[in-house]
């Protein structure tokens, strides 16, 4: 498939996905939509792809929402539908098994908060700007907004942003915990990419069950949280990457992890 209102880009292990209709501020059409759900299967199936870098093309924005020409016109049915198509693909790209870094370069409106929420990590430009706004249009989020936004600013903060609609810089996203980094607009790319490569120096089953692990851990009681951990670092240890991590540690050498 050859994509529209995208760029992809895979070298060195990692996909640069680039969400382009700068002309739009990046807003989601279904076109965004089903393109992205493309990408994210490639994501999977590629195994030379061991990270993701996800912007937003032009300089003023990362995403500025869903695409309010196509919500104008829809019904109960079609909304619905509109809703469950954009989380399937946000929440298969959230458990894609690989890192995922959203560079933010300027407005992470409505879904495209909830888009870079659905990344592991978020990096921002100082100029940068969040908000769910859809509250102003009279609907709430559609692409998991009330979901994810409390589980990572706590339930106040999260319902002072779904209910006022109003935006926040990247200052404030960072003291609230929605971004993990503010960097300046000219090294964002870098930053984000510098971040990633870190993750990928890691063994990368590790990084899988990690993100694994507190994706499901969060939604369990502690007991069958704990018992998934163990789980996992019981599978980890029948793996090569285990074996070749602490051989190198204590070998006092850095460790060639090979996924296996
Ligand atoms: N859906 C569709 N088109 C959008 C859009 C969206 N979510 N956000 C921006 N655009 C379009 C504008 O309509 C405009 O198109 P035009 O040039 O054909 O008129 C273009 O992108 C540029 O946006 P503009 O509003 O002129 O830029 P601005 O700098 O004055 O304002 C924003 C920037 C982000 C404050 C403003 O575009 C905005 O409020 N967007 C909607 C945000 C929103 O409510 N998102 C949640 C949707 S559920």
């Amino acid at each position: 498939m050859s994509y529209t209102t995208l760029l992809l880009d895979v070298a060195d292990g990692i996909a640069r996905v680039t969400i382009n209709r700068p002309d739009k501020l990046n807003a989601l059409d279904a076109t965004v939509i089903a393109e992205l759900g493309d990408v994210v299967g490639r994501i999977e199936a590629d195994a030379t792809i061991r990270g993701v870098l996800l912007t937003g093309a032009g300089p003023k924005a990362f995403v500025a929402g869903a695409d309010i020409g196509e919500l104008a016109s829809q019904g109960p049915v079609d909304g619905k539908a509109r809703a469950q198509l954009g989380q399937a693909v946000f929440r298969r790209l959230e458990r894609c098994g690989k890192p995922v870094v959203a560079a933010v370069n300027g407005f992470a409106l409505g879904g495209g908060c909830e888009l870079a929420m659905a990344c592991h990590l978020r990096v921002a430009a100082e100029g940068a700007r969040f908000g769910q706004p859809e509250v102003k249009l009279g609907i709430g989020p559609g692409y998991g907004g009330t979901v994810r936004l409390p589980r990572l600013v706590g339930k106040g903060r999260a319902l002072e942003l779904l209910l006022t609609g109003e935006m926040i810089d990247a200052a404030e996203a960072w003291r609230i915990g929605l971004v993990n980094r503010v960097v300046p607009a000219d090294r964002l790319l870098a930053e984000a990419e510098a971040l990633l490569r870190k993750i990928l120096e890691n063994g990368p089953l590790a990084v899988r069950f990690v993100i694994e692990a507190v994706d499901a851990g969060l939604e369990l009681s502690v007991d069958d949280g704990l018992l998934l951990e163990a789980n996992h670092f019981g599978l980890l240890s029948a793996t090569a990457d285990m074996r070749e991590g602490t051989a190198a540690f204590l070998a006092k050498r850095k460790a060639a992890f090979t996924g296996r």
